[in-house]
């Protein structure tokens, strides 16, 4: 970790104190940093590569006004093989690198059917649907992680310039494969209203090293038995490209105007 953390500050002056993972397909985001640094992860001593598509494998470092930011774009999955404690090893990174605040995004499926594809989530709960720590009915997390007022700033942001958020509970999954019909619907009963293979590892780690979490889902997709085709990660790709438009300027302006204080 310290040599990771050492190599990427001699790259670059910049000391970031906002951390962003980009999702599938979510990518173009770094096009609209200024006085980027570009860092692959496959230069860096001691860091992982990342083999998913739609995933770049870099961090950008660099500036949106007068906010200093990283960018991970590309992240890790538990379904890649890595213990859960340490899949979300970007967290760790970004929290040496003296970030305070995580907006954590992600292309989900959705599983509310009166919802529309393209539409932005904002995480207020969870649900762990992997049952890797209990088989029971997992229960829905609404804890200090989700704090409040931060997540009223955010949609006060989002009505300023005009683009609704969805507000609801991310339901994770181990993945790789998509969940089934019946799975689907046991998550509708359960509360969620988002499922994704990515968020809970970082969710949880955010919170073990005391940073403040936004999470944002791009609904790409309605969960599996509630369209007529089957679903695939290029038609997640493509949905996560297709409506990323909207996504991208609520990203800048929550970067732009959020206060942490
Ligand atoms: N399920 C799980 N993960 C996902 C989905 C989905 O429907 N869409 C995008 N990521």
């Amino acid at each position: 970790m310290k040599k990771a953390t050492d190599y990427i500050k001699q790259k670059t002056s910049i000391k970031p104190t906002i951390g962003v993972v980009l999702g599938s397909g979510l990518g173009i985001f770094v096009d609209s940093i200024q006085s980027a640094t570009h860092i692959p992860y496959n230069e860096i001593p001691d860091f992982r590569k990342t083999k998913v598509k739609g995933h770049k494998g870099e961090f950008v470092i660099g500036e949106i006004e007068d906010k200093k930011i990283i960018c991970a774009n590309g992240r890790f999955h538990y379904y890649e093989g890595y213990p859960f404690d340490k899949v979300a090893i970007i967290i760790d990174i970004f929290k040496h690198l003296g970030c305070e605040l995580v907006i954590m995004t992600n292309a989900s499926g959705c599983v509310v059917e009166q919802w529309e594809i393209g539409d932005l989530m904002l995480i207020n709960g969870h649900m762990d649907y992997s049952f890797i720590k209990s088989n029971d009915n997992p229960p829905i997390i609404k804890d200090s992680r989700y704090d409040s007022s931060l997540l009223s700033q955010v949609k006060d942001i989002g009505s300023k310039i005009n683009i609704p958020l969805r507000e609801g509970v991310y339901t994770w999954t181990t993945g790789p494969t998509y969940e089934t019909p019946s799975e689907i619907k046991d998550i509708q009963e359960l509360g969620g209203h988002a499922v994704g293979m990515s968020g809970l590892p970082e969710i949880e780690r955010v919170h073990e090293l005391n940073m403040k979490l936004i999470g944002l889902c791009c609904l790409t997709n309605y969960g599996s038995g509630m369209q007529t085709h089957s679903l695939t990660h290029k038609e997640v790709v493509e949905k996560a490209e297709q409506y990323q438009k909207q996504f991208l300027i609520m990203l800048e302006s929550i970067i732009k105007n959020l206060s942490l204080n």
